[in-house]
């Protein structure tokens, strides 16, 4: 709709918040899109997205401008670009689970936790709430979606946590003629993402895959947090079938976190490794390693989605948008390829 504003808050003010933060302000007041994937989606450029409010509860980011916030420990993206002060002030968010070892050893929470949701993000007039809380605090990332509900708002869930997978929390959405999209982002060229690419690959050029494996090591605050032991194995068990969703039956694949290294600050090493066969059952060994930024990595996806959503909304589209999920989001209702579910986005988005 020309001229009109996305207005979102942000809930969990972390790397990804730090990256897309970044992205706006410097692609808004840069000429040059490189770098931006899409710089059009839904009628939106990136300079119609707002962000109007700002959740945490970390006391090193709650009571300050976001352009401050998102610098604060234990943030540990690169800053690539300094942001004039917002005006949007961070405060605190709410909070229905326990912090595992890991969570509670690293995150400083405030002494007061919201109660009320709803009646913030009614009172800043949100379009869309994007929810990149850290993964395993399932109840809390459900009861953000439920406040985004209630106060006329489209949710996307960035975390792995089902709520555009729960299909309660859908219908609520839909009666509510709203949208809620996820679960668990896809990175735009993260380990997930290469290795399902590699897979079409593989398959177009008549080699037949016969297993792989995807091992990632990282540093900050969420990869500290898959070390607990519950959360890695959910992880891996997203992650492996994502990637799935490209294979025929008869491959082997395992994906997962596998370790934490403090200096490796936000960055990710992917290392994939796949055995194939060819020509007369001749074998053939691929090994790939990745290195790059999970803040860098989400702040792509992050401005489509919204825009996307926006638009979709606008439509008169309600519940979980299938053609969003999927381009978006590792864990979803529908089962695509990654080409086709890029493709499909695409083409109804970015015309
Ligand atoms: N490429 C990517 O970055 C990527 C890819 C896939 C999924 N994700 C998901 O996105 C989410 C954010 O990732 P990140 O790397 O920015 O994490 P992060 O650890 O850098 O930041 C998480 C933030 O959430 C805050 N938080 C924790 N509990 C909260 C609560 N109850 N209310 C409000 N804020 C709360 C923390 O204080 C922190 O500021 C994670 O769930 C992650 O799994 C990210």
């Amino acid at each position: 709709m020309p001229g009109k504003r996305i207005r979102v808050a942000l809930i969990g003010i972390g790397n990804s918040a730090s990256t897309t933060i970044q992205g706006l302000f410097y692609y808004s007041s840069n000429r040059s899109s490189e770098g931006l994937w899409h710089p059009v989606v839904g009628g939106y450029g990136v300079e119609d997205i707002e962000v109007a409010a700002a959740l945490d509860i970390d006391e090193r980011k709650v009571g300050r401008d976001l352009s401050e916030a998102i610098f604060s420990e234990p943030n540990a993206v690169e800053k690539r670009f300094t942001i004039p002060k917002t005006g949007v002030v961070v405060e605190e968010g709410l909070l229905e689970d326990a912090l595992n070892p890991y969570l509670s050893s690293t995150i400083k929470p405030v002494k007061q936790f919201r109660k009320n949701v709803a009646d913030y993000l009614r009172s800043r007039s949100i379009d869309v709430v994007v929810n990149l809380i850290s993964s395993g605090l399932d109840k809390t990332s459900i009861a953000y979606a439920e406040a985004a509900c209630e106060a006329g708002a489209s949710f996307v869930n960035t975390t792995p946590t089902s709520v555009a997978t729960d299909p309660n929390i859908v219908e609520k959405f839909r009666s509510m003629r709203l949208i809620v999209v996820g679960d668990d982002l896809m990175s735009q060229l993260g380990g997930t993402a290469l290795h399902r690419g590699l897979v079409a690959f593989l398959k177009s050029r008549g080699v037949k895959p016969v297993r792989s494996y995807q091992l990632d090591v990282g540093g900050g605050l969420e990869t500290l947090n898959t070390m607990y032991e519950d959360l890695r194995d959910f992880k891996k068990q997203v992650k492996t079938s994502s990637i799935a969703e490209e294979v025929n039956e008869g491959w082997e694949v395992v994906s997962g976190t596998t370790d934490y290294v403090d200096f490796l600050g936000n960055n990710r090493v992917t290392y994939l490794q796949f055995n194939a066969t060819g020509f007369m059952g001749s074998s053939l060994i691929i090994n790939v390693n990745l290195r790059s930024s999970d803040g860098m990595n989400a702040g792509n996806i992050i401005l489509d989605v919204v825009r996307a959503v926006a638009k979709a909304r606008e439509e008169g589209s309600s519940g979980n948008v299938n053609e969003i999920s999927n381009y978006g989001f590792k864990k979803t209702l529908e089962k695509k390829r990654v080409s086709d579910a890029t493709i499909l986005f695409q083409s109804k988005y970015c015309r």
